[in-house]
């Protein structure tokens, strides 16, 4: 997405522009063309000759140096790129380009500009929050201009809290997301999921079957996000409570054998989601006709296990889709459960919730996720299935651009 994309850089003075440097080796290796900007204050902090060595460009930093007008412009500087990105921002920069200053180089590109302007805040957390820092940012973000961060933690300065400029992966990230937006597309656009929603129904005669609960509400937010996010979804549902999301390919199933048939016939994909309860369990014969109460006599019932959908896709060879999640619905132990399905299923993530009666989880509208990764553990406060959607889409999303 940053391939021959021109960005222009504008260091402005802190401590933390020497992540600038690694936010211009991370935009070059996505294949963006940096022109960077210094100021005089930028200057203190990182040499122009290590920006110029990274950047693989020479730096611009003075408005007054006629072999630039010759070569090029402050004008032509600002218009010639997609977008203008200032990281870090100082909140001297912000409150320039508020009120319109144009006396160095960076503020007069800044103004002679009408290409989009990404800026990427750092500073004190006393600056950040005095009343003209807040002002300024409500002023900017009426002029259109983007934000990203700043983020919380400990300050070279030795305070903590609002103010340290976003990590160079965030800024990247945001960097991607605007140029989708600039160009209509979405972060999943051109990719293909799968997503099993809904339970498994398996017959033991024409009336009866055995089954596990789940309204497939989840699924079907899951399915509902990815296709926001841009993505071609393939549904394959069991029964539910819930609708499929208009928009969706369904193939609609009963059992666990005609759901794995069906997910196979739907691959590939780049990222397959197993939201479905499937039954571990179906009987071995299934009574052609309605078996009937015998004087007290019980039925005994054979079972064979199931197929188990997540692990013949995670396990395959050939087409495994890039990212797989699998669900891990418990009632105790969750994480150190869910870790040991990880590691037996061979999926990439699994979101393990809390399905105790108590927790109203089934057929409820909120769900309480752990979502484990190689990375680790991330918890997830309590929240509604949509929104856990959108977050787990957001992560899908995330990867996927990365990669
Ligand atoms: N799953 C599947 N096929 C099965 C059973 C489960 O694809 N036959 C998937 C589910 O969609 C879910 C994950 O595997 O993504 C875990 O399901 P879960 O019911 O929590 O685990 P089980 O494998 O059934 O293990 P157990 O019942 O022992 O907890």
């Amino acid at each position: 997405m940053l391939v021959n994309r021109r960005i222009l850089l504008i260091i402005t003075g802190g401590i933390s522009a020497f992540k600038s440097l690694d936010l211009i080796r991370r935009l070059r290796g996505k294949g963006a063309l940096i022109t960077p900007v210094m100021t005089a204050a930028a200057a203190e902090f990182v040499t122009p000759l290590s920006v110029s060595a990274l950047a693989g460009q020479k730096v611009y930093q003075d408005l007054f140096n006629l072999t630039d007008e010759a070569e090029m412009g402050h004008i032509e500087l600002s218009r010639s790129a997609d977008l203008i990105v200032v990281a870090p921002a100082s909140a001297d920069v912000m409150a320039k380009m508020v009120a319109g200053h144009a006396n160095d180089l960076a503020s007069t590109l800044l103004l002679a500009t009408d290409t989009p302007v990404l800026v990427a805040p750092a500073m004190n957390v006393r600056m950040w929050h005095h009343p003209a820092t807040q002002r300024n940012i409500v002023r900017l973000s009426e002029d259109n201009i983007h934000f990203v961060g700043p983020n919380q933690g400990d300050m070279a300065c030795g305070e903590s809290g609002l103010g340290r400029m976003a990590e160079p992966m965030e800024i990247v990230k945001t960097i991607d997301q605007l140029f989708m937006d600039m160009d209509g597309k979405k972060p999943l656009s051109g990719k293909r999921a799968l997503v099993t929603s809904g339970r498994t129904h398996e017959p033991i005669d024409p009336v009866r079957y055995i089954a596990n609960r789940s309204s497939g509400a989840q699924g079907s937010a899951i399915a509902n996000a990815l296709l926001s996010a841009g993505a071609e979804v393939e549904f394959v549902t069991g029964p539910a409570d819930v609708a499929p999301p208009v928009g969706v390919q369904v193939t609609r199933v009963q059992t666990a054998k005609e759901m794995l048939k069906a997910v196979e016939a739907a691959l590939p994909c780049d990222v397959a989601i197993f939201a479905a309860a499937v039954a571990d369990w179906r009987v071995v014969v299934e009574n052609d006709s309605k078996m009937k109460k015998e004087n007290g006599k019980l039925p005994i019932l054979e079972f064979a296990e199931n197929p188990d959908i997540l692990s013949t896709v995670a396990h395959r060879d050939v087409g495994r889709p890039a990212l797989v999640i699998g669900f891990a619905a418990e009632t105790d132990n969750i994480v150190k459960n869910a870790c040991a399905k990880l590691d037996k299923k061979g999926c990439d993530w699994i979101v393990a919730n809390d399905v105790s009666p108590e927790t109203g989880v089934m057929g409820g509208n909120e769900n309480a996720v752990h979502l484990i990764t190689a990375q680790g553990v991330d918890t997830w406060d309590r929240m509604g299935k949509t929104k856990v959607a959108e977050r787990l889409v957001q992560k899908i999303s995330d990867v996927m651009v990365e990669e």
